[in-house]
């Protein structure tokens, strides 16, 4: 099970991230700037190689983001996505130019089923508009991607075509996408072999695979990508993005850090972080981890029969192929309680990766900590994040909880009272419903005049025992597109309230941001 000493012959992986991207393209997963770049911040800390911040020409709130995250950030490479048009790469690169190291990333489909239905065109235009594309991304740069979209479906001869054509055209990167999550992994491994063995040029530049998980093999397939020679993986936290998601960065890093025997690559991720940014991803998104997943979901250290907690207590390794401090679980059982001071919250805070606070957010999430820390014994990681997000991290307040109080039981007709700020301005109301939680959306609903639809509501407890703090995630739906909210709260109907107003103010936030 261990390795050996093979690491200095080991060629480094580029792990490129576009969390922000294909990630945000995620159902519901929307992020406002601030988000985006506190993502991206720690993204950096994490040490991925390439940041994908956005699709500049997609709205001004992309632009703006990539933007932002290119003029702040170093050490790290930022791209910018442009379809294979002159609009798109002059809009990608004004958002990029200011950047350490910037990448345009341009795409163009190659498979005879995009071309036909799609984009309406031969392969000899689509061959002539990539070419072109990356000969006007490369005036701007030398770090020039080129994806052929849908290439696991696409013509490998036409493929190979392409990249050798777009290589003396400028691009640095080719990337390989498994766009609809349809390869086998011996399959793709063949593919990849056969790009390497029929595109002439193909050692001036680095070849990437970006795999969908439709059929759950997106890590697979880009393991058996990298046996077959690529160097570099577009990956996102948690696996998110676009319908079933994209290779899950911490799945596939901690295969090769863990089997290393096995892999002739190493990355430079700080395999630390990478449960803070986890964390981090799905609190701002509102997409829970399912528990059994892989590294980062509750359960995958836990450890529940008692055959194998007996083996644990004799010999960690009996039952455990990864340490969990070398995901970055190490401090998460360390129980802040009543009695913990600013000092330990701040270092506390810190430790999951979050910037400093100011003296004043500091002293409104220490007076929240204490007072869930009189009703709740253990204050735990998640709970100290669910603070965060209400009191430093929010979105702005169009709709405020005030208060509100709940009637329920087996006997009586649920009802709820909520007195609300819609703009800061007073409103209050009472209404009934199947269960309080109905009865409290039902007015809010009418206190607010929203026209969105529940979808999806689901409560967990952010941490064990009848004290937990309740977690609610909300879907919504307004004018055809998605929201997530959630909410945290000892009391679960406040907490649900709370969700179903941060939803609220998101759409109204996403309304603003439209204007
Ligand atoms: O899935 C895909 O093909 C993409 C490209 C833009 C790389 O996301
Ligand atoms: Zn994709």
């Amino acid at each position: 099970m261990k390795s050996t000493n093979i690491a200095s012959s080991k060629e480094q992986l580029v792990i490129f991230d576009t969390t922000l991207r294909d990630g945000e393209q995620s159902p519901g997963a929307t992020m406002n700037m601030q988000e985006k770049f506190r993502l991206a911040q720690q993204l950096v800390k994490l040490r991925v190689d390439v940041i994908e911040a956005g699709f500049p020409i997609a709205s001004v709130g992309d632009f703006d983001c990539v933007k932002n995250i290119a003029d702040n950030l170093q050490d790290v490479q930022i791209a910018g996505l442009a379809r294979a048009s002159v609009k798109d790469i002059d809009r990608a690169w004004d958002a990029l130019k200011n950047g350490f190291n910037p990448r345009i990333h341009t795409f163009l489909a190659t498979s005879d089923i995009h071309l036909k239905h799609k984009l309406k065109m031969s392969r000899e235009q689509v061959l002539e508009l990539a070419v072109s594309a990356v000969r006007h991304a490369a005036q701007y740069t030398s770090n020039v991607e080129f994806s052929a979209e849908d290439a696991t479906r696409s013509d490998l001869d036409f493929v190979c075509q392409v990249f050798a054509a777009v290589i003396e055209a400028g691009a640095t990167t080719l990337n390989f996408p498994d766009t609809t999550g349809y390869a086998m992994p011996d399959e793709f491994a063949g593919q990849i072999r056969y790009v390497l063995a029929h595109t002439p040029n193909i050692h001036k530049a680095v070849l990437s695979v970006h795999c969908h998980n439709d059929l759950g093999l997106a890590v697979a397939n880009s393991l058996a990508a990298i046996k077959a020679g690529v160097r570099q993986v577009e990956t996102t936290i948690n696996g998110i993005g676009e319908r079933a998601g994209n290779t899950a960065m911490e799945e596939l890093v901690m295969v090769i850090r863990t089997r290393p025997d096995q892999h002739e690559v190493t990355s430079h991720i700080v395999t630390e972080q990478i449960h803070p940014s986890s964390r981090m991803v799905s609190t701002i998104t509102g997409m829970l981890v399912q528990p059994n997943k892989a590294i980062v979901g509750a359960n995958a250290f836990a450890h529940e029969s008692g055959i194998h907690q007996d083996g644990m207590l004799k010999e960690r390794t009996t039952y455990e192929i990864m340490n969990p401090a070398d995901v970055g679980l190490a401090s998460g059982n360390l129980i802040l309680g009543k009695h913990s001071g600013r000092h330990a919250l701040q270092d506390r805070i810190a430790s999951l990766g979050y910037e400093a606070l100011s003296d004043e957010d500091l002293q409104r999430v220490f007076s929240r900590f204490k007072d869930l820390a009189d009703r709740k014994k253990d204050i735990c990681d998640e709970d100290i994040e669910a603070i965060l997000m209400d009191e430093v991290l929010p979105i702005p307040n169009t709709y405020e909880l005030v208060s509100l109080g709940a009637m329920s039981g087996n006997h009586a007709l649920p009802t709820t009272g909520i007195k609300i700020l819609v703009n800061g301005e007073p409103r209050e109301g009472a209404g009934l419903g199947v269960g309080p939680i109905d009865a409290a959306f039902k007015t809010i609903a009418r206190l607010t005049g929203t026209t969105c639809r529940l979808l999806y509501f689901a409560v967990s407890s952010i941490t064990g025992g009848t004290d937990a703090q309740g977690e609610v995630m909300v879907r919504l739906e307004d004018d055809g597109k998605i929201i997530v909210g959630q909410g945290a709260d000892p009391d679960i109907i406040t907490a649900a309230a709370k969700a179903y107003m941060n939803g609220l103010n998101r759409a109204a936030y996403l309304k603003l941001k439209k204007k």
